[in-house]
């Protein structure tokens, strides 16, 4: 369970939905984003545990095995390579940004926030993501940490070193919490981040050829969707490898729970850490994936003791994008390991040469292919497989787990497993089957614009 946890916890709480609620006008989509985490990412984190306990192997395995023993076609494996895949692409931008998060130990440890300057912060963010050879450093130590991890096959040291380091990355957002109502505009952050202002997150205008164009779009549901899966670590396999490593008699919904409210605690920390400091500098919002890189270090520049901390924080932050990492490549080291026969050495190798390679373009992303004539429909590299992989991949691979839960395998299946009261038990599986995939479906209907009203 702690290593769920340590999965779920990560960039995606701390960087992610901090910018991503910025880029999408604040209340209303968090909103969202909560009801997304609570009707689709609870009974789906519930799910996936429940598979991976039943199945006992790496997410491909259990999947055919499972089809198996239901009767079924081997294609459900399928789903257990999708997850693979997915956590491939997710892993090697993760890598890319986990390695600004490391940059960030030295930048602040060596005094490079002192006194605060919004300007001079701003132009160390720039500084770095502008040089594809500083974030090529960065990226690849970040890839040989979790390969080295990966690779020895430490459980008990993940577990351990989550149950104290998560607890300390909490207090430290708590005290940044603290900064951010004593010196920050607290007011507006906690306005902007809870106040639900349907216009400011639905309602577009955008330039074209020349001419305004305004109307409602619902793109930022999809967002908001996609994030519920990706912070949750769902849809791909990783809580399903460690949901194989739960014990019997532990509670399925007891540790899903847990797992989806400290991550929602967590992130929910994060965003009153940074808007408040935003809007007392006159930041912008939506200044996107650079968001906590800009803001938070004008707080450690300013509070006393402000370097260390600041050092302390990023050193936290890298060790909860760590801890994911590691989650991301567990599926596909485990199927290589079980089923070629490789050892995990080799195993983690591979997966760490292709995602250090795919890599790349994420760095360059940032710099070199930034511009207009490398993106494809205004994204760059990285936000493509940031859409594609949040947006897409993950809420598929969570819908056919709950279609094949609620629908293909018996009833039984879930029912033992979990456990429940029977009343609780049919309230889980009419959220399961049938609210949680409508839900997943209605959206990517809207996201491919057939249910969208403009103008
Ligand atoms: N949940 C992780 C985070 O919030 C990212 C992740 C996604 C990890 C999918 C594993 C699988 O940072």
């Amino acid at each position: 369970m702690l290593a769920a946890a340590g999965s779920a916890v990560g960039l995606g709480n701390i960087w992610k939905f901090p910018y991503i609620t910025g880029e999408n006008g604040g209340g209303a989509f968090v909103l969202v984003y909560l009801v997304c985490i609570a009707l689709i990412g609870l009974p789906i984190m519930m799910t996936e545990i429940l598979i991976g306990r039943r199945g006992r192997q790496s997410p491909i395995n259990t999947m055919a095995e499972l089809a198996r023993e239901y009767h079924v076609s081997r294609a459900w494996r399928l789903l257990g390579w999708a997850g693979v895949i997915a956590g491939f692409l997710i892993l090697s931008y993760y890598s890319v940004i986990a390695g600004w998060a490391l940059a960030y130990v030295f930048e602040a440890g060596g005094g490079a926030f002192a006194g605060g300057d919004p300007d001079a912060i701003g132009q160390i963010f720039a500084d770095l993501t502008g040089s594809p050879g500083t974030l090529l450093f960065w990226h690849s130590l970040f890839m040989v940490m979790t390969v080295v991890v990966v690779a020895r096959g430490v459980r008990n040291g993940l577990e351990r070193a989550v149950s104290f380091l998560m607890p300390a990355l909490f207090v430290l957002l708590v005290v940044m919490v603290g900064y951010a109502i004593i010196e920050g505009d607290f007011a507006r952050g906690l306005d902007f981040l809870f106040t639900p202002d349907i216009k400011k997150v639905f309602f577009r205008c955008e330039m074209v050829d020349g001419a305004e164009h305004c109307g409602y779009t619902m793109a930022p549901l999809l967002t908001a969707m996609g994030h519920a899966f990706f912070t949750l670590s769902l849809g791909m396999g990783a809580i399903m490898v460690y949901g194989s490593y739960l014990p019997r008699n532990a509670s399925i919904s007891g540790s899903a729970l847990m797992i989806v409210a400290a991550d929602t605690l967590v992130a929910l920390l994060a965003g009153m850490a940074i808007f408040p400091i935003v809007f007392a500098n006159g930041l912008e919002p939506g200044a996107g994936p650079g968001l906590i890189f800009q803001t938070l270090p004008i707080a450690f520049g300013q509070m006393p003791g402000g370097t260390l901390f600041g050092a302390l924080f990023f050193i936290l932050l890298t060790f909860a994008a760590w801890t994911s990492a590691i989650s991301l490549v567990e599926p596909a080291v485990a199927y290589f390991v079980e089923n070629q026969g490789w050892s995990r050495v080799r195993a983690t190798l591979l997966v760490g040469v292709i995602c250090w390679v795919v890599g790349i373009g994420t760095v360059l992303s940032f710099n070199l292919w930034s511009g207009e004539e490398f993106q494809i429909g205004g994204k760059t590299l990285f936000d493509l497989l940031d859409y594609l992989t949040a947006n897409i991949m993950l809420p598929l691979g969570g819908l056919v787990m709950a279609i094949f839960v609620g629908w293909i395998a018996d009833k039984s299946l879930a029912r033992d497993e979990l456990r429940l009261p029977e009343k609780t038990f049919r309230v889980w599986w009419v959220v399961t089957s049938i609210v949680a995939p409508i839900g997943v479906f209605i959206v990517f209907l809207n996201a491919v614009g057939l249910l969208s009203f403009v103008e």
